[in-house]
């Protein structure tokens, strides 16, 4: 499938904004042939919201503790993203669980990145994790969003190695630099060009069955 004009692309933030930069980033400069409609949080006041002000993206704040629970919050989630009709809708940094009827909604359209090689460590605190249990790669994961917290279908993971002298910090942000700033970017580009379905049975790329997750070799040149 493609687009009958330029994707349309909604980003869900909570906080710093890193990865929402180097999206943003791409889609400016062509790499990801989509535009960038809206950055929407859940917390007000934070880093991602301020860097959408500044260049002059569309932010919106939808505070989840001003909701009776979560359906009531998925649901007014749904109805601020759908006002910017998105093509694609991708979490990022997004520190919040969906619920079934917002993923159903969405499915096939939207995306996370997980900051560890899936399906070891979903959930929290995962560089820490990685690090106690004396692992030698760590990394992050592009992966479809479906009812099962960080276990979707993944389409592109990278790592990077532990170091001897890591500490949560640093592997965070070695991970952050040199893999999630870049595969997001590139899975988007991938989602932008019609060129990766959720289906049934899994992704199909390109017009063939993914049968593993994407990897660094599989990054074109403009996003290594
Ligand atoms: C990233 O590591 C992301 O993968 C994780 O939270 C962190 C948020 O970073 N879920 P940022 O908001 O994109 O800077």
């Amino acid at each position: 499938m493609t687009y009958a004009a330029r994707a349309r692309l909604v980003v869900l933030v909570s906080g710093r904004g890193r990865n929402l930069q180097a999206i943003h980033a791409a889609c400016v400069d062509g790499r990801i042939d989509a535009r960038l409609a809206a950055v929407i949080s859940n917390r007000a006041g934070v880093p991602a919201l301020d860097y959408a002000h500044g260049v002059g993206v569309e932010a919106v704040t939808l505070r989840h503790e001003a909701f009776r629970d979560r359906y009531a919050f998925d649901q007014a989630l749904t109805e601020v993203i759908d006002r910017y009709r998105p093509d694609i809708v991708a979490m990022a940094g997004f520190m919040r669980i969906v619920g079934a009827p917002l993923v159903a909604h969405y499915r096939g359209r939207l995306l996370n990145i997980h900051p560890a090689l899936l399906p070891r460590y979903p959930g929290l605190d995962t560089h820490r994790r990685a690090l106690v249990a004396g692992d030698a790669e760590h990394g992050a994961t592009v992966h479809f969003v479906t009812e099962q917290l960080d276990g979707g279908p993944a389409v592109i993971q990278a790592a990077v190695s532990i170091r001897a002298d890591d500490d949560a910090e640093t592997l965070a942000e070695r991970v952050m630099r040199q893999v999630e700033s870049k595969i997001y970017p590139q899975a988007l580009a991938w989602m932008a060009r019609g060129e990766l379905q959720l289906d049934a049975a899994g992704i199909r790329f390109r017009g063939r069955r993914l049968a593993a997750p994407l990897g660094a070799v599989d990054l074109e040149a403009a996003f290594r």
